[in-house]
């Protein structure tokens, strides 16, 4: 029967900030994320109307907001009169740097084309202390990320999986992949790992779930509930 490895530490990484507990990316959530001591907080990236990346999942902020309509239709200071839940607004990608310096990695995930040269730039300019891995299902985002930093660290997210992950993975020269708890298999590890890569899961909060997954030898593990894992 297999067993977790006792020499390697799966990476703890909330999912939205820590997303099961606090309003998704926000303040409150990283915050969480820290006291649950994970390595990383996951948060997604949008652009504002007049440019400013800025944390939020959808395109529209509906669901995660007391507003109605799209964020590229925004302001940056109709998004700063927005609750993004309980009080907490919806965070810049530079006000999330300043706060999380030195206290948790960032996994910065582009959710739509164009923001790769602003976003690095961005955590160049702020001097942040910690990893930032750039992530996103438009692999060609990431390509550009390895253009503008070649020591940068991008995790390419799939929702279905190519043939062969590990070629795909060296092709778009990502350090990192994001596979779909329901489509990751120790096979699928074993050769991502053989091609260098590293195998981040998401999103995965069913403690069940969490422990099989950890028995397939992944290195990160993204979750609402990060205290989980
Ligand atoms: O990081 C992977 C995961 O966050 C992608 O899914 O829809 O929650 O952004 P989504
Ligand atoms: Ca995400």
């Amino acid at each position: 029967m297999a067993k977790e490895s006792p020499h390697r530490e799966v990476l703890r990484i909330g999912h939205r900030g820590a997303g099961g507990y606090r309003p998704e990316n926000t303040f409150a959530s990283i915050e969480h994320a820290i006291t649950l001591g994970c390595h990383f907080a996951e948060v997604d990236v949008r652009r504002t109307a007049d440019g400013t990346l800025v944390l939020l999942h959808d395109e529209q902020v509906d669901r995660t907001t007391n507003g109605m309509g799209f964020i590229a239709d925004f302001t940056l200071e109709e998004t700063q009169k927005l609750d993004a839940g309980s009080g907490q607004k919806v965070p810049t990608l530079e006000e999330t740097l300043a706060m999380a310096s030195g206290r948790i990695g960032l996994i910065l995930e582009f959710k739509v084309p164009g923001l790769a040269y602003d976003a690095c730039a961005t955590v160049r300019g702020s001097g942040f202390v910690g990893p930032v891995i750039y992530a996103s299902f438009l692999h060609e985002e990431l390509q550009h990320v390895r253009r503008i930093d070649p020591q940068a660290l991008t995790l390419a997210l799939f929702k279905r999986l190519p043939e062969d992950p590990g070629a795909t993975a060296l092709n778009l020269q990502a350090t990192h992949v994001g596979v779909r708890i329901d489509a990751v298999t120790k096979p699928i590890v074993q050769s991502l790992h053989d091609s260098g890569v590293m195998v981040f899961v998401y999103t995965v909060d069913k403690p069940a779930a969490i422990k099989r997954t950890k028995l397939l030898g992944v290195d990160g593990i993204i979750s609402d509930f990060p205290d989980r894992v």
